[in-house]
């Protein structure tokens, strides 16, 4: 049986992935993909989420937490999936990590730990592909103020820290197979990019 791909869908708050994941589900053939998400995905990833999106905690504790609740993933969801032929369609990934606690977080100093937890993850899959939906951070902030919701603790964070997060995103893609999404256009145009993109690694 064919392996299932292991597809991950970033960007910076506000950027829209949520918007795009809601379109996928309507229409890629169910059978073939399932969604999940980061932080969170199995019941104690949830609980993970909760914790890191209310609490204060250090960058560290935050990097720690963000890679514990991945083993449970990886071996709830991600890998029954894809070894059964299963296409996963996640909902950010190590990328993040790179983005927001070393990169957002200015915390160079935490990168040895980051690249082995990296090393243990890459033992349970790689993705084959990201997709990273790249738009200025005022705009996201912008489209976050107009949907009303309460903000949680890294959607408050700040301007510069977005920009420091858009910025490391390039620099860990630069060695990732990946491509780049203009978030800025109509949100109709960028469903259907999407959508042409997974139908073509999926295919
Ligand atoms: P979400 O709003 O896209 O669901 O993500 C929740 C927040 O968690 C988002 O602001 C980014 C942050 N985050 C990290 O700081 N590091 C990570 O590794 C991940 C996956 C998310």
């Amino acid at each position: 049986m064919k392996r299932g791909k292991f597809i991950v869908l970033e960007g910076g708050d506000g950027a829209g992935k949520g918007t795009l994941v809601n379109y996928l589900k309507k229409v890629l053939p169910p059978g073939k993909f399932i969604y999940t998400r980061e932080p969170g995905g199995t019941p104690v990833g949830e609980k993970i989420r909760d914790l890191l999106l209310s609490e204060e905690m250090t960058p560290a504790t935050e990097l720690g937490l963000h890679f514990a609740y991945r083993f449970e993933l990886f071996e709830k969801v991600i890998l029954p999936a894809i070894n059964s032929g299963v296409h996963v369609i996640d909902e950010r990934h190590v990328a993040s990590t790179y983005a927001y606690q070393i990169g957002g977080r200015e915390r160079r100093d935490l990168l040895p730990l980051f690249r082995s937890n990296e090393r243990a993850c890459a033992k349970y899959a790689t993705p084959d592909l990201y997709v990273y939906l790249d738009l200025d951070p005022r705009e996201g902030e912008r489209r976050l103020k107009a949907k009303g919701f309460a903000l949680d603790r890294f959607e408050l964070a700040g301007l510069a820290f977005h920009q420091r997060v858009r910025k490391a995103y390039h620099q860990y893609f630069r060695k990732q197979r990946h491509v780049v999404v203009d978030a800025a256009m109509g949100v109709e145009v960028l469903c259907k990019e999407m959508e042409r993109i997974i139908r073509a690694e999926t295919k």
